[in-house]
């Protein structure tokens, strides 16, 4: 499936009274290309795009986006069948491994997911000495370092069983990292995955159960979180994913990669947004605002106030992942009893902005993080673990993508140029000459 080169004709590019040409590579959907690659060998020029707006630093067979029309499809397979159909695992061998999983191939995953999701009683020690408050995005990304502290003989880069062992054991770990978590931070002790339950049981029981007593959720509990994790798998390369690729570039292993992806999904404009969400929502109801005039100060560009959870770099109309959050939210809160006055704020603020020229003239729909932070806080977690389960489930694209990088015989360490706006040479002056 990869693109063809030579396809569509040449550009050509006039610098002065040179004209030079540039090849262009077809994509098999989506955007073709301009190989800009001998620009500067050609013309001494650099191509400046602040945030990426026109760049492609790779080509990828992973995650297709159509913006416009509000698709996403994982492998060619359209993220509303997936969410329906699949489970998280499931998801997560298509799009390390490229094709959906016969039974038995998936079994076997499940399996091997199953033996490793223990963490040693020293790993356990880490999440004793970062201080209880600290918030758990710092703390998953110092745990998934310390897994290459951990597990040396799944480093090389370009030892494939290596890649498939750190693979497993990132899928496997990473849940009861998330528990443990968020367990130290309610000064609970930490529960041990059991053999036999699934993937997503384990991870919630691990999380919730309170000493001296069961853990029991509804069927729907387990099928939305499965869902969510799905939802966030992959989203080609986003800010994230661009970083694990660069990390990875330099041929550092698989941990290090993902754990700066983490750094990265901290923000408050990428993952970090389901957690300003959720903060947004309460200030609203707390402060009594109407949402019409919060929209008033969203608008007032002096007042640094984003609308969180609404625009994105590609989607310009409804986010596919957010138009099935909305639809689960209500039958999630349902199913497990729960009414919660911020999802009826959020409708509303949805309302206010569908209907306002400023979001309707920026083509600004609501992202799949408007959301997500109300389903999870029906299921039980504090806003400060949302950003932790967009990492969970953003996890297998992460991996996905590095595997493609590191494979990709066309892939170069990650080097940007720059153009240099500085001063030009200057001489040194002493300290007691300076003004
Ligand atoms: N509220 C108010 N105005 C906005 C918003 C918003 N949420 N998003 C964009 N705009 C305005 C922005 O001010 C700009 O206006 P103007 O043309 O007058 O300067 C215009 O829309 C274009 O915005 P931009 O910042 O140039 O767009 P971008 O592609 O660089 O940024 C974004 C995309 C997601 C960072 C941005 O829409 C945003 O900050 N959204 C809120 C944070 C958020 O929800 N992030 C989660 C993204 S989805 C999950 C993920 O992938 O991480």
């Amino acid at each position: 499936m990869a693109a063809s080169k030579g396809t569509l004709p040449a550009v050509s590019l006039q610098v002065g009274e040179r004209s030079i040409e540039l090849a262009t590579i077809r994509a098999s959907q989506g955007n073709h290309g301009i190989v800009v690659a001998p620009l500067m060998k050609e013309t001494g020029l650099v191509a400046l795009d602040t945030g990426y707006l026109n760049t492609a630093p790779c080509t990828s067979e992973i995650t297709f986006i159509d913006g416009d029309a509000g698709i996403l499809r994982y492998r060619g397979y359209p993220i509303e069948q997936l969410a329906e159909k699949s489970t998280f695992l499931e998801v997560a061998m298509l799009l390390i491994k490229g094709e959906l999983p016969s039974a038995h191939d998936l079994e076997a995953f499940e399996t091997r997911i199953d033996k490793h999701m223990y963490l040693s009683d020293d790993f356990r020690q880490i999440f004793s000495v970062m201080p209880r408050r600290a918030h758990p995005m710092a703390t998953l990304g110092a745990a998934i370092n310390m897994m290459a502290g951990f597990y040396p003989e799944s480093l090389d880069p370009l030892d494939p069983s290596a890649v498939s062992l750190a693979t497993v054991l990132l899928l496997a770990k990473m849940p009861t990292i998330i528990s443990y978590i968020y367990r130290r931070a309610q000064g609970n002790a930490l529960l041990y995955p059991k053999h036999g339950q699934s993937y997503i049981e384990n991870f919630a029981r691990m999380t919730f159960q309170l000493p001296g007593e069961r853990f029991e959720a509804p069927e729907a509990f387990y099928r939305a979180l499965d869902t969510l994790l799905i939802l966030h798998a992959d989203h080609e390369q986003n800010c994230s994913t661009s970083s694990v690729r660069m990390i990875g570039s330099a041929q550092a292993n698989l941990y290090m990669s993902v754990s700066g992806g983490v750094s990265a999904l901290s923000g408050p404009l990428h993952g970090g947004a389901n957690e300003s969400v959720l903060n947004m929502l309460q200030y609203i109801r707390d402060t009594d605002i109407e949402p019409k005039k919060f929209m008033e100060k969203v608008k007032d560009r002096s007042s640094n106030i984003r609308l969180m959870g609404f625009g994105h770099r590609v989607y310009k109309s409804y986010d596919p992942r957010a138009a099935i959050v909305k639809e689960q939210a209500d039958a999630v809160l349902a199913a497990l009893g729960v009414k919660d006055e911020l999802l009826d704020i959020a409708h509303e603020v949805e309302q206010v902005a569908l209907s306002d020229d400023y979001f309707i003239e920026r083509r600004l729909y609501p992202n799949v993080d408007f959301y997500t932070g109300i389903i999870y806080r029906a299921m039980g977690f504090p806003a400060s673990m949302f950003t932790p389960l967009f990492a969970l489930g953003r996890l297998p694209g992460w991996i996905a993508q590095w595997r493609e990088m590191i494979r990709d015989p066309a892939a170069k360490i990650g080097r940007p140029r720059q153009i240099y706006v500085g001063h030009p040479e200057r001489e040194y002056v002493p300290l007691d000459q300076r003004p």
